[in-house]
């Protein structure tokens, strides 16, 4: 029985282990741990990556997504449209800030926003008395959002746009912009477990737009102003530890190797299990980020035994949704309101998405699923 590994991080050590410690060395030898030049060698390695005029490294993804939020200004009695198919960061923000989601159904080829289903949950917002004043759409899995069309809409209902790139960074739209420069204001995530991770907790943000981009870094430092101890606005303390850039900047080199790695894959598993699962749907000319490849199969559970059995790790991304969460379900419509969703949480089963599995491996993967499924 072969041992398969689901991400790939102990290979990737290896290979930079002595690059990763002699950055670390240097930031121990210097000591300003707190925004030490790392931080301002990775925000320039960030845009240069994506294209994005500012990046602003940050604590974590889920500090990225309120600190965009406070500096848009959203807070109490504001609306903000939100897939209910998603990670409990997304929606988790809105309410420590006083406002209230509305979770909007998944669309049924790629799981992230459902376009068609926006319009009339910003009217039923409406008709409730919320003031619906933005959309958080989120790159699932690592697959681009349709954001050409979130930002039409958006344009027409005056929302203010928010990208949760947590699991697509790296990821391009079709028409080639890079994730980063795809809405209003971008957030990722350096999770140790995303594609582009770090050895603790780390996030970013991104926008083409100066005036946010000065709030955002005001925020991220207590909404410091332009001298030190003068404070602006409400702010938090979420700065990127110069340690977790310096371990950064030696992983940004391989990223985009990696991602054509995890890519070509994704293009192997599609060959060969899309006539015994469900396979992930990629729109033409798109790229995913594949932070996750994601089956859907009516007897998941028992696929997932099946699969440990013969080495092959699986994980569950995620097994409830938004609106039929313990915290969240005051704000959501209950059981059978969003019936895609609650049958994806019941369905979904992401295989291990390694890109330096080798050929071996995949095969031994795909010959486990379509013996199992
Ligand atoms: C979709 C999504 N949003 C937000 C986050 C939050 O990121 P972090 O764990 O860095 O706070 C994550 C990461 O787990 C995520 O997957």
């Amino acid at each position: 029985m072969q041992k398969i590994q689901f991400t790939g991080l102990e290979k990737q050590r290896e290979i930079l282990r002595s690059e990763i410690e002699a950055n670390m060395a240097k930031v121990i030898d210097h000591g300003q741990f707190i925004m030490g030049p790392e931080v301002a060698a990775f925000e320039k390695a960030l845009s240069d990556f994506c294209g994005a005029t500012y990046s602003i490294a940050v604590a974590n993804g889920t500090d990225a997504l309120q600190i965009a939020m406070m500096a848009a200004g959203i807070g109490a009695g504001d609306g903000v449209l939100v897939p209910s198919f998603t990670y409990t960061a997304t929606a988790e923000v809105i309410l420590i800030l006083g406002a209230r989601p509305i979770f909007v159904e998944v669309d049924p080829a790629t799981f992230n926003i459902d376009i068609a289903a926006l319009p009339g949950a910003i009217a039923n917002a409406r008709r409730a008395g919320l003031k619906p004043k933005a959309i958080i759409g989120v790159d699932l899995f690592g697959l681009p959002a349709d954001w050409e069309a979130i930002n039409t809409l958006a344009e027409r209902e005056g929302l203010f746009v928010l990208a949760d790139a947590a699991q697509s960074f790296g990821g391009i739209a079709a028409a080639g912009q890079k994730v980063g420069t795809l809405a209003h204001v971008t957030t990722t995530s350096f999770f140790p477990a995303k594609p582009l991770g770090c050895y603790g907790d780390g996030g970013a943000i991104f926008t083409q737009d100066p005036s946010m981009a000065e709030k955002m870094r005001s925020i991220r430092v207590h909404g410091q102003g332009k001298e030190k101890y003068e404070t602006v606005r409400i702010g938090m303390n979420s700065r990127l530890d110069s340690i977790q850039a310096a371990v950064l900047l030696a992983k940004i080199k391989l990223f985009r190797g990696e991602t054509e790695s995890r890519n070509r894959i994704a293009d192997i598993y599609n060959a060969a299990l899309s006539g015994s699962v469900k396979t992930p749907t990629k729109p033409q000319g798109v790229v995913s980020a594949w932070a996750q490849y994601t089956i859907l199969h009516p007897k998941r559970d028992a696929l997932q035994a099946a699969l440990k059995e013969r080495g092959i790790p699986t994980a569950i991304y995620y097994p409830k949704p938004m609106h039929l969460q313990t915290a969240y379900q005051a704000y959501g419509s209950g059981l059978g309101s969003l019936p895609l969703s609650e049958r994806l949480s019941k369905e979904v089963l992401s295989l291990p998405m390694n890109p330096y599995a080798t050929d071996d491996e995949i095969q031994y993967i795909c010959d486990a699923v379509k013996a199992c499924a």
